[in-house]
């Protein structure tokens, strides 16, 4: 397979940063820019876990990461609960060695999509970022082929509020913005990514080590299934930000029916409602292959464990 050129937005996060570990593991993803979103945790803490995760993952060829929107569009931000833990990665003990540049992401994202186009743009946090681009830059929207975008919740109920699933809750505004953008869309929702409950048993399958990278990434687990244990009574945690990548590395697990789309930004903030005169047309992931994306993450994870450790 081609590689594909991508750009990832995202708000490490336990589930964010899984998924980006998955597209380091994948040689068929050409990561370009990693662009650092508030969400999760605040901007800052989402670009020092950015870097964290690509160094604990040994990349030698780091992409431009940058560091985005502090608050959403209205200028609000919705403090979550700390489901990831205060520092967003299950209060892992990594800290970064190399030397970064600060670069702001609206000039990296302007800057790589300048006269190229990039095969994708997968979303995993709230879409600040993204929306603010195609205001200032609207003919940009020519030149992203897709997007894969993590967020809403179309007929299930929220996760943020009972309407509106936490991304698109936290920046109403951009989602509306990047729903309509014309660029072509496909959304994995709460709708599809709660389809799929990631039990203890599954991580069982993982080849740790004594390594790192093992330590990294069974913290992060630890710290996620004890907090739904003790604060969701659940036996398992929702990867959502995993399935979205699992749709970049394999579409055939996932299936999709196409919506027309739109965000309320009034009463019930962040809710994604089906609206025919929405002059948009979204693939909206309907069903998922349980088994077929629990082979693909412990298979993808284990590789990275073998080559990476
Ligand atoms: O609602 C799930 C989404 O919100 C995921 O992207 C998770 O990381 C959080 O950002
Ligand atoms: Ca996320």
């Amino acid at each position: 397979m081609n590689q594909k050129k991508v750009i990832i937005d995202t708000d490490p996060g336990i589930d964010d940063a899984l998924a980006l570990m998955m597209a380091i593991a994948s040689d068929y993803l050409d990561i370009n820019v990693i662009s650092a979103v508030f969400g999760n945790i605040d901007v800052d803490v989402a670009l020092e876990n950015i870097k964290r995760i690509f160094e604990v993952c040994k990349v030698k060829n780091m992409p431009v990461i940058a560091k985005g929107a502090e608050v959403s569009l209205s200028g609000q931000i919705y403090k979550p609960r700390l489901v990831h833990g205060v520092d967003g990665l299950g209060n892992v003990k990594f800290d970064v060695t190399h030397n970064y540049k600060d670069v702001n992401a609206n000039d990296a994202l302007k800057k790589c999509l300048v006269g190229e186009n990039i095969d994708l743009l997968i979303t995993l946090g709230p879409l600040t970022n993204i929306a603010t681009l195609l205001i200032e830059e609207p003919a940009v929207k020519d030149r992203i082929k897709e997007m894969v975008i993590m967020g809403g919740s179309v007929f299930t109920s929220g996760n943020a509020t009972e309407e509106a699933e936490f991304n698109f809750y936290q920046d109403p505004e951009a989602a509306k913005v990047v729903l309509n953008s014309k660029i072509p869309i496909k959304l994995i929702s709460l709708d599809a990514t709660r389809q799929l409950l990631f039990k203890s048993e599954i991580f069982k399958k993982l080849d740790f080590n004594d390594g790192e990278l093992s330590v990294f990434i069974k913290n992060m687990l630890d710290f996620g299934l004890n907090y739904h244990k003790k604060y969701r009574n659940r036996d398992g945690i929702y990867l959502p930000d995993v399935l979205a990548l699992c749709a970049v590395l394999d579409e055939d697990l996932f299936s999709y029916r196409d919506l027309s789309l739109d965000v309320d930004i009034d009463k019930e903030r962040g809710k994604v409602f089906d609206n025919l005169d929405a002059a948009n047309t979204i693939r909206f992931c309907d069903k998922v292959d349980v088994d077929g994306i629990i082979n693909l993450f412990v298979n993808t994870i284990n590789k990275l464990l073998t080559k990476r450790s």
